[in-house]
């Protein structure tokens, strides 16, 4: 039976031009440059400016990924966005269908998908599904955040790890085997008994915002890090494990690892638990921090920038985040230029 693969083919970043370094959040919390370096490996991050929004973000680099893959943003570019995020324009409507209209893309589908920081990965395993179902034939996929805006400013943890950005990139139905750019594993995880470790206590149904007015703090984006952190290594290094069986792949023959960019001591740790070297796991985090669902698409921005991802690469991606979620997708890396 023949089935439809699916290739990336188009890739674009975007990030807020404010840079907030280290130094910056020193200056109002009492935190220091070598504690966060060391504990972190963040050095940067970028958060958006007041009335910039997560789909602002997005349609930047929207805009950037269908340039990428030699399309005009305009109808019939795509038949499909979906668009990963924690901190959409509104709880209500997704912001996906803004952001499409925005592109000019048309009547097409479009939603979001909630999955904190494995957001890009579960968002690039509903698009490619829906190609390989038949149900589109090109699909734009974006990872888009704006952290600044949920942290509570007096949390100095939560403050010095989180930036703001996003990165897309475009799926597209494939029908030959060997070419560069295809998907060719996805796995997906996830514990829901996990989800009081990173979760906004407030502003949904079970906390809602009318009376009695939920405490202020309950409104800002929480997180137990030291559970996060052994949970994210185990997960990650799992779930990266289970594609790599499936597809028959020793560590060596992996050549880039491509981590959600959570901190720099969880990704070596994932790296050296797979036994691939740290050389070879892409790290942007020291100049955008966790960007959660746009970290995966930053990070391949990067990569790909400056010439570590070429033709023909094997890929290894994963992430963990809020849910508990994780996954992990294996792909050859394509012949594109990122945007
Ligand atoms: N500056 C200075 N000290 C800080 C600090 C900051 N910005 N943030 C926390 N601390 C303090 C803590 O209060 C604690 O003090 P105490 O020992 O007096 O209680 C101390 O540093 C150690 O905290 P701990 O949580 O044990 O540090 P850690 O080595 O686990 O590092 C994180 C903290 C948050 C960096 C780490 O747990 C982490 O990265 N977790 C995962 C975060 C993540 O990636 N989340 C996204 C989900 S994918």
């Amino acid at each position: 039976m023949h089935t439809t693969s699916v290739a990336l083919v188009g890739l674009g970043s975007y990030l807020p031009p404010q840079r907030i370094s280290n130094e910056a959040l020193c200056e109002r919390l009492d935190t220091t440059d070598e504690w966060i370096t060391s504990r972190t490996g963040i050095r940067n991050r970028h958060w958006a400016g007041p009335g910039v929004a997560t789909g602002d973000l997005a349609v930047e680099a929207g805009h950037r990924a269908l340039k990428s893959a030699g399309l005009e943003a305009g109808p019939g570019a795509v038949d499909l966005v979906v668009l990963a995020t924690t901190t959409p324009d509104n709880p209500c409507p997704a912001t996906a269908p803004d952001v499409a209209s925005r592109l000019g893309l048309g009547p097409i589908a479009a939603y979001d998908i909630a999955a904190v920081c494995s957001g890009f990965l579960y968002a690039l395993a509903a698009a490619s599904a829906q190609i390989t179902a038949g149900q589109a034939q090109r699909a734009l996929v974006i990872g888009a955040e704006t952290y600044s805006t949920i942290l509570n400013p007096t949390d100095r943890t939560t403050n010095v790890i989180f930036g703001d950005g996003a990165g897309a990139v475009v799926l597209s139905a494939a029908s030959g085997q060997d070419e560069a750019g295809l998907l060719l594993a996805v796995e997906l995880g996830s514990d829901g008994s996990g989800r009081d470790l990173i979760t906004i206590p407030a502003g949904g149904s079970r906390q809602r915002a009318t009376t009695p007015a939920p405490d202020a703090d309950d409104r800002y984006f929480t997180m137990r890090g030291k559970q996060v952190f052994t949970q994210a290594v185990n997960r990650m290094t799992e779930s990266s494990q289970t594609v790599l069986d499936r597809l028959g792949w020793a560590a060596d023959q992996v050549d880039w690892l491509v981590g959600h960019q959570a901190n720099a001591r969880i990704l070596n740790a994932v790296a050296r638990g797979l036994s691939i070297p740290a050389e070879r796991a892409v790290m942007n985090l020291d100049r955008v921090g966790n960007t959660s669902a746009a970290s995966i698409p930053l990070a391949l921005a990067d990569a790909a920038g400056d010439g570590s991802l070429t033709p023909g690469a094997r890929v290894l991606l994963t992430a963990f985040g809020g849910g508990l979620t994780w996954g992990a997708v294996a792909l050859t890396w394509p012949d594109i230029v990122a945007a």
